[in-house]
């Protein structure tokens, strides 16, 4: 056979067994589907369009409308809105999709900041800066981790943005929305960008954004949320009808031609297991976080907040320069087979953001998908001391880690799938 097409089939396979059966997975922004939603991934919806606004503008569509206003009506039952859309192909482009509504070059608007935790897409280096738009970052507490309300406030009086966006890449607690919206009354928008912490927002186990005062939130659909890789809008019941038509348009014709159909059934599914099962798998998720941030700081890891309780969501956040900084500990436990990346905390200078910053964001929630709990979370934990404190040999935690990793292969929180 062609050694290319050889080779194909050899790097999807040694991944798979190597991602799946061998590693522990602690990327903050990843997850696995269930067995049904991934049987259902692959469909001939995937070669399909159905470019739409009111009108369907191709022929052979209406199972591929049912499906999406199928999906959408599944959310919007769960967020109690008719204003769902499920056609942005990933968060960022649902941030896109957003800022084209509202935003037009030169505007302001506010977002967290990149060291504070914002995701690239709303600052100058990612969509907003394509778009030419003036970000401008609110205060950011960074004792503990969460908006500076005040300082923040004063700014918003100073610099009148158009719009408000909060929710971070970094987020270890709720966003003080309340007391935003209640300060600067209706006039101004606030989107939430939920896309990490979606899941536990399902499951009812973090802030509710649009109960609290925003207008509008944007999200991932495969972080904590553990569907297919996506997007999804929603905005509050009684958003302004004007609105959702400028979000609508902003979609299409604005910026989404094809919406990756095939998607949508895994992600119907994804959201009618999150009913049955998701406040049990959120609130587990966010156990395992704080039992494993103690764990953490038991064995003599910098793990931040311990004073505000760690963490309120999925992520852990751990200050790593006495071995090296991030990005040199995230390669050493790739070696181990446990997979995590390298964040930029508060006080990282713009050099330390791109090269190697002061920490590491662990994400609890895939581990917690494959059935482990607060027991396990001091044998993950002692696999980073047996690696960065006791400088074990290399090879032997890895094979402890494929061991242990064995007995926790089947996603759990699913419905099962019928052969
Ligand atoms: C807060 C936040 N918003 C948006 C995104 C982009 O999401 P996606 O990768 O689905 O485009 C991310 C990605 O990690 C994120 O952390």
């Amino acid at each position: 056979m062609n050694d290319k097409l050889n080779r194909v089939f050899e790097i999807v396979k040694t991944h798979n067994e190597w991602r799946r059966e061998e590693c522990l997975n602690m990327i903050a922004s990843e997850n696995v589907m269930s067995p049904l939603a991934e049987k259902f991934f692959l469909s001939d919806f995937e070669g399909r369009y159905n470019e739409h606004d009111e009108e369907t503008h191709y022929q052979g569509t209406k199972y591929s409308l049912e499906i999406e206003l199928l999906t959408n009506s599944i959310f919007g039952e769960r967020f109690n809105t008719k204003y769902v859309d499920s056609r942005p192909i990933a968060g960022a482009i649902a941030n896109l999709c957003v800022y084209n509504a509202f935003l037009k070059p030169g505007d302001i608007f506010m977002s967290p900041g990149l060291t504070a935790g914002a995701h690239v897409s709303s600052t100058k280096y990612g969509i907003a800066g394509v778009m030419g738009l003036n970000s401008i970052d609110a205060f950011f507490d960074s004792e503990k981790f969460v908006l500076d309300v005040d300082n923040t406030l004063k700014l918003i009086e100073k610099v009148k943005p158009k719009l408000i966006m909060l929710g971070r890449s970094m987020f270890l607690f709720p966003e003080p929305i309340r007391e935003l919206r209640d300060a600067i009354g209706d006039k101004i928008k606030i989107i939430y960008d939920a896309a990490h912490v979606f899941g536990l927002i399902y499951g009812g186990k973090f802030q509710q954004p649009l109960e609290e005062g925003a207008d509008i939130i944007t999200a991932s659909t495969h972080k904590t949320f553990p569907g297919p890789q996506g997007g999804i809008i929603i905005a509050r019941r009684d958003l302004d009808e004007n609105d959702w038509r400028k979000i609508q348009r902003s979609i299409f014709p604005g910026i989404i031609s094809n919406h990756h159909i095939h998607r949508l059934p895994s992600l119907a599914i994804t959201a009618l297991e999150m009913n049955a099962f998701g406040e049990e798998y959120a609130e587990q998720t966010v156990k395992n976080a704080k039992a494993f941030a103690e764990a953490m700081t038991e064995f003599g890891f910098k793990v931040l907040c311990e004073d505000y309780g760690f963490t309120e969501s999925h992520q852990v956040l751990v200050d790593v320069r006495e071995f090296g900084g991030g990005k040199v500990v995230a390669e050493k436990m790739e070696e181990v087979n446990i997979i995590i990346n390298k964040i930029a905390f508060p006080w990282d200078t713009d050099k330390d953001v791109t090269q190697n910053p002061s920490g590491l964001r662990i994400g609890l929630q895939e581990l917690t998908r494959f059935g482990m709990k607060e027991s396990e979370m001091k044998v993950v934990a002692e696999f980073y001391k047996k690696v960065l404190i006791d400088k074990q040999d290399v090879k032997k935690v890895r094979e402890e880690v494929k061991e242990f990793r064995k007995e926790f292969l089947e996603p759990k929180y699913c419905f099962p799938v019928e052969e």
